[in-house]
């Protein structure tokens, strides 16, 4: 194909990063695949809303089933989030074999298993990289990168807009009101926060990065879970004092067959690798058994670090198809292979 068709699903935080790399990194992204890209249709809530970007007044929709039943688009990207909904959405777009990107974790830990299994049986790929840590490419260091150790343990901070908070509370003094609204405005915080500071959100992310480490299915309602709101100036000034910051952090470990995952605030020592990491950054700590420590580090939320993991996802699956192939793996050398067979 010259020309693969996607339809994008939420013209938000994240849409909108999408779209503009999609336009930025034009030439690229076209000599890296080989072939065009074309955004066809975009669903949105409310037509009339001013956008940051510039789209042609024909391709905005509220109706899924424009992009959903168009046989031109081969590819859904979902960044609008919602979870039942939403579900219903991909379940017929996978059933009218489209390939799915998604950086909706809420949907991805309720209902991945799922959905996976409609991808099987319709020989389509769901790709998912952008709803763990934003920008870091942790699920394919997991699935790829480390993919010949054995992971024992994976200890991080997954959640940008706590550690935005904590962060703030801690180096100016602010309040958590306050520095939750200025989250909000910088497009880190979901459209409810209360997942965010309910320590949910890093939950969801911890299940989704422990069933990739451990090949297990951890569900949810497995994950104790313990947020930020408790979290008082008072206690975060007398932590300083004695040498500690509070983190809200996420382990899940693997011991003797036994998997444990727990999301909570945590007093680290201040010199901790983890202590330094700031702001809307995320970082997660992999124990493998040959490899030993690795740490991966970046931006966790904002509209272009988590629209560059959608926008990876989304040459990957383009890859795929090019390939006739499906699965969510590197596969360089049989894509450059097929690329010179098709130039000869
Ligand atoms: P957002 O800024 O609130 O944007 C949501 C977009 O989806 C909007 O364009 C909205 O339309 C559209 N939308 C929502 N519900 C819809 C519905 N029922 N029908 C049609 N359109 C609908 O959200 P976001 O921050 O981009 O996040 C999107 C997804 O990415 C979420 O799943 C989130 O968890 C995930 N995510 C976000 C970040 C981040 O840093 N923001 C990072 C990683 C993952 P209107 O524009 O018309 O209102
Ligand atoms: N609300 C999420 C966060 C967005 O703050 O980490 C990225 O998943």
């Amino acid at each position: 194909k010259g020309k693969i068709s996607i339809g994008l699903c939420g013209l938000g935080t994240v849409g909108t990063g999408v779209i503009k790399i999609l336009q930025n990194h034009q030439e690229e992204i076209k000599y890296k695949l080989g072939c065009e890209l074309e955004v066809k249709k975009i669903l949105v809530h409310t037509l009339e809303k001013a956008r940051d970007i510039e789209v042609n007044a024909g391709v905005l929709t509220t109706e899924p089933d424009d992009l959903v039943r168009d046989q031109e688009i081969d590819i859904i990207i979902e960044v609008m989030g919602g979870i039942d909904s939403t579900y219903e959405l991909l379940e017929k777009a996978l059933q009218h074999k489209k390939h799915i990107i998604t950086a909706n974790k809420d949907l991805m830990a309720v209902y991945g298993q799922k959905l996976h299994k409609i991808a099987k049986t319709n020989d389509c790929d769901i790709f998912y990289e952008a709803s763990v840590a934003g920008g870091i490419p942790i699920l394919r260091s997991l699935t790829d990168g480390l993919a010949s150790d054995r992971i024992q343990k994976m200890m991080g901070i997954v959640n940008g807009t706590t550690n935005y908070i904590l962060t703030k509370m801690t180096d100016e003094q602010r309040t958590f009101t306050d520095v939750l609204q200025e989250a909000q405005e910088l497009g880190y915080a979901e459209s409810d926060p209360a997942a965010d500071v309910g320590g949910l959100d890093a939950a969801r992310k911890m299940a989704l990065l422990a069933n990739l480490a451990f090949k297990m299915d951890i569900h949810l309602e497995d994950v104790a879970v313990a947020g930020i709101t408790s979290i008082s100036q008072e206690d975060i000034v007398f932590a300083k004092r004695l040498g500690y910051v509070v983190k809200l952090i996420g382990i899940a470990s693997m011991e003797e067959g036994k998997v444990e995952v727990s999301v909570e605030p945590t007093l680290l020592p201040q010199d901790h690798p983890l202590a330094l990491v700031k702001n809307e950054y995320n970082a997660v700590y992999v124990h493998g058994e040959a490899v030993g420590e690795t740490m991966f580090y970046g931006p966790g939320a904002g509209s272009m670090p988590t629209a560059t993991s959608v926008v990876s996802d989304l040459m990957e699956a383009v890859k795929n198809i090019r390939l006739g192939i499906s699965g969510n793996s590197y596969i360089t050398p049989q894509f450059k292979t097929k690329l010179k067979n098709d130039s000869e």
